[in-house]
């Protein structure tokens, strides 16, 4: 949420800014800005709307070795030209990333110090206060250590003073910042790729500390202003995952990546049979519940955990949202296990929750996509999904990525409970194994599910009903439906839609009726055929072991049947394709969905 950039080097500063920005540009895109130095004097660029537009604005020629740039997702004031970043106040220009909550007091007081502004932003006051403090103490460290007791809330910060022209300068506290490391020139950024295309070494600053950084030095502060020594990281994700690699859209070509993705998730717990399984795996105690917390998708990969977990492993699983858990009365000990997924490793709610839960005793286990992140980071323990940089706004492979790895959790717990044999867990990781195969079938398919998003593109309602792991998926294909074809849909629990919603059937109304667990597949589909008596058009996504009477249904979607805990995984790719193909239809701008941003970093 909001992209972050800084350089000072050799290099034409604009143009590795305008780079970086377009990396970044999934964090937000409601408006950009770069800073630079231009013959001893800052400068400053901005415009509304995509980087497109302010890349117009630049001339590359102009020589600069010093700037910073900001890609925005709005929080405190609309998107335009004046609340766009960087802000500039006195002798300080800054862009930044988060949320200063006190910023209105601290508005009052500047503005009884003769402070005046011209923007609605939080960021404005935030330079306000560092131009006053330093104009105190005429020292940036001083100035950024004091602003940090002064400033309540979180944000990250890249700085350039009228002063001290040949640094750079970054803050941060709760939102994400690293501080990339070249060749007599260095970076600052709100995640490696952004800068990978010309180092994979950085150092991720801690919340409290601060760096200042010119091209051949990078000195960091601890929370004490102390100068502490940090440990230089290598990134070994790939750079190829930055590039269309000829898809049409990021979410296409992550969609295909999904058979590769599953195997690099599995690969280290089925290769060497049961050991690989139970010695990979982080050890876990026993717990007498697990509360998973997650936002958005990673909360419905999370209910999937819930039905795969319970069923096999025979532990009771809270899931939660995370910004209800971090708010609400909880019953931890050292005796529940927190489960906290995230593609990011930052969303500000589950990060929250993630040191609420530490604090109350309870031992934490991320399963996250990015590594070296902060809920990465801060978590006992970690599964990594390895799903490799996603670049669309809304997750699909990662997604994917999150329901295999809770599978996998699901097998080693029910073999260390008991509740599995060696023979049966043996016999799931074999489908594992086939699981790559059986993805392509489903996307081998994808012609099929363009015919379908052509028949309900116009529809403005699209319901998605199931059971159990099917209902998960459901509230899974609904969101993405909503969120980048912007249609009204509704995931449903099957058996809950004649208790009110069912009214808003009508002819012709689409309705996914999803069954793969047979156990309960003959209620569900009771629950289509009551749709459809309505008038509703059926398309039904099942897995093939089921044989559908063909008054049910308008259209059917089979997907090959497997393990139940691995269903799942086959079954949203249909759903994902769908969602795809209609926002395609509806011309909706695919890999950046409107209001949207990857990476929630606040509240
Ligand atoms: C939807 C989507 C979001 C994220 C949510 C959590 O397609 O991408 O709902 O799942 O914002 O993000 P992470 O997983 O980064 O914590």
């Amino acid at each position: 949420m909001c992209g972050i950039i800084g350089y000072v080097g050799k290099k034409d500063c604009l143009k590795v800014l305008i780079n970086g920005l377009e990396k970044l540009e999934y964090r937000g895109y409601d408006s950009a800005g770069v800073a630079y130095i231009k013959n001893k004097k800052i400068e400053i660029i901005k415009e509304e709307g995509k980087i497109v537009n302010l890349k117009k604005k630049i001339n590359f020629k102009i020589d600069s070795n010093l700037g910073i740039g900001h890609t925005r997702w709005a929080t405190h004031g609309k998107p335009n030209y004046v609340n766009s970043h960087p802000h500039r106040v006195g002798k300080i220009t800054i862009v930044h990333n988060g949320i200063i909550e006190n910023y209105l007091e601290l508005k009052k007081e500047l503005i009884k110090n003769g402070y005046s502004f011209k923007s609605d932003t939080d960021t404005e006051v935030a330079c306000a206060l560092l131009d006053y403090i330093y104009k105190e103490t005429h020292s940036i460290e001083q100035t950024l250590a004091i602003f940090k007791d002064k400033a309540e809330g979180a944000y990250a910060i890249g700085l350039i003073c009228d002063d001290n022209l040949d640094y750079l300068y970054a803050v941060k506290k709760d939102s994400p910042l690293i501080i990339a490391l070249g060749k007599e020139e260095n970076y600052i950024a709100s995640d490696v790729p952004a800068i990978l295309e010309y180092t994979n070494k950085y150092i991720t600053l801690e919340d409290g500390e601060f760096a200042k950084i010119s091209n051949d030095k990078v000195i960091v502060f601890d929370k004490d202003a102390e100068i502490v020594k940090k440990e230089i990281k290598v990134y070994d994700g790939k750079s190829g995952d930055l590039n269309k690699n000829g898809f049409e859209h990021y979410m296409l070509k992550e969609i295909y990546e999904e058979v590769e993705v599953v195997k690099q998730v599995t690969n280290d717990y089925i290769k060497d049979g049961i050991k690989s399984l139970t010695s990979n795996m982080p050890k876990l105690g026993n717990y007498e519940r697990i509360d998973i917390v997650a936002c958005g998708s990673a909360y419905h990969a999370g209910l999937v955990g819930k039905s795969l977990i319970e069923g096999y492993a025979n532990i009771p699983v809270n899931v939660e949202l995370a910004s209800e858990y971090r708010y609400k009365k909880l019953f931890l000990n050292k005796n529940v296990l927190v489960i906290l997924i995230s593609q990011s490793g930052e969303t500000a709610d589950t990060l929250a929750a993630l040191k609420i839960a530490k604090e109350k005793g309870a031992h934490t286990l991320g399963i996250i996509n990015v590594v070296g992140s902060s809920i990465a980071r801060y978590s006992d323990d970690v599964l990594y999904t390895k799903a490799g940089a996603e670049i669309a706004v809304a997750t699909t492979k990662a997604y994917t990525a999150q329901i295999t790895m809770l599978g996998l959790l699901a097998l080693n717990l029910a073999y260390k409970n008991k509740e599995m044999t060696e023979k049966e867990v043996l016999e799931a990781l074999d489908e594992a194994k086939k699981l790559p195969t059986n993805i392509q079938s489903v996307l081998n398919e994808a012609d099929f599910y363009k015919t379908i998003a052509r028949k309900i593109f116009k529809h403005n309602d699209v319901f998605f009903i199931g059971r159990l792991t099917d209902y998960a998926l459901a509230l899974e294909g609904s969101l993405k439906l909503k969120e980048i074809a912007y249609v009204n849909s509704q995931g449903y629990a099957a058996g809950e839609l004649k208790h009110g919603t069912i009214s808003l059937i009508e002819k012709n109304t689409p309705v996914f009726g999803i069954v793969t667990d047979t156990n309960i597949a003959s209620k569900t589909l009771s629950n289509m055929k009551e749709c459809k008596s309505r008038g509703a058009n059926i398309i039904a996504l099942v897995s093939n072991d089921l044989k559908l009477d063909k008054e049910i249904y308008d259209t059917l979607i089979e997907v090959p049947k497997v393990s139940p805990i691995f269903q799942g995984v086959l079954t949203v790719i249909p759903l994902q394709l769908i969602s795809y193909e209609v926002a395609k239809l509806r011309k909706c701008n695919i890999d950046k969905p409107k209001n949207l941003a990857k990476s929630v970093t606040v509240e």
